[in-house]
């Protein structure tokens, strides 16, 4: 259950709501059978360096890190739709989170990864590398500018594609604290067609992962924009993925 109920206010506790998340084990999304726990959870304490480290800083972000147009060209900007990102992370309480390390990657316009492992048949980039990251300002905002990301076919169904999308990482204070999960873009109808967005229990959940076309955010002559806020925990949580497995 979400917490429908619950007083909003500073230091309310939200309870995970696992109703929010998919099961561990959704069939129609076959890795999930071989990867989903067979065993009852076993709870284990954080180890102090776990609590304790790493703090991340402004120090370590390479200026062009945020800018996926940039930060791997070589002979010229890559190939696709110019596309900027933004949003808030945001706690439970709507509070911002500043400080925050949001990594992304993804495909390239023709939904193709830099991967070794990547077999699809559509061309590498040779201007993009798919990945970069920011940290979250004193307001919790954090923005990258990037090309939109193709939709790609994976084995799982006779024929099934993956909706164009980015993989985002969120960290806290310390390594332990990591949760994942995927953007979409308003209007796709390929979306509703996912067996790993369709593993969702909720559409409300998988509309959170959605970022809304933002026209005013917009460059004339230049980029689109995207708005995607991530929400820690309670009642507007984003659906982090990595909670699947009972992490
Ligand atoms: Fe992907």
């Amino acid at each position: 259950m979400r917490n429908d109920n619950t007083t909003y206010q500073d230091g309310a506790f939200f309870q995970r709501d696992r109703a929010w998340h998919p099961p561990a084990l959704t069939p129609d999304y076959k890795t999930s059978v071989l990867r989903s726990p067979k065993n009852a959870l076993i709870s284990l304490g954080n180890t102090i360096s776990e609590m304790t480290g790493p703090v991340f800083g402004h120090a370590m972000i390479g200026p062009l890190d945020n800018d996926l147009i940039r930060n791997y060209a070589t002979t010229g900007d890559p190939i696709g739709p110019r596309t900027i990102v933004y949003g808030r992370v945001l706690d439970e309480n709507a509070r911002p989170v500043q400080g925050a390390l949001v990594e992304f990657w993804q495909a390239n316009a023709g939904g193709r990864y830099r991967h070794k492992k990547e077999t699809y048949l559509a061309a590498i980039d040779p201007n993009f590398g798919g990945c970069g990251r920011t940290i979250t300002d004193d307001e919790g905002r954090y923005w990258f500018r990037t090309i939109k990301p193709g939709a790609y076919p994976w084995p799982n169904g006779v024929n099934d594609w993956r909706p164009a999308h980015i993989h985002f990482s969120v960290f806290g204070h310390a390594f332990a604290q990591r949760l994942i999960t995927q953007m979409y873009f308003e209007g796709d109808p390929m979306i509703w067609q996912c067996p790993i967005v369709m593993g969702i229990p909720s559409r409300e959940a998988v509309e959170t992962l959605i970022a809304a076309l933002d026209r005013e955010a917009s460059l004339p002559m230049d980029t689109l924009a995207y708005k995607f806020d991530i929400v820690l925990r309670g009642r507007r949580s984003t659906m982090f993925e990595n909670r699947r497995e009972g992490n």
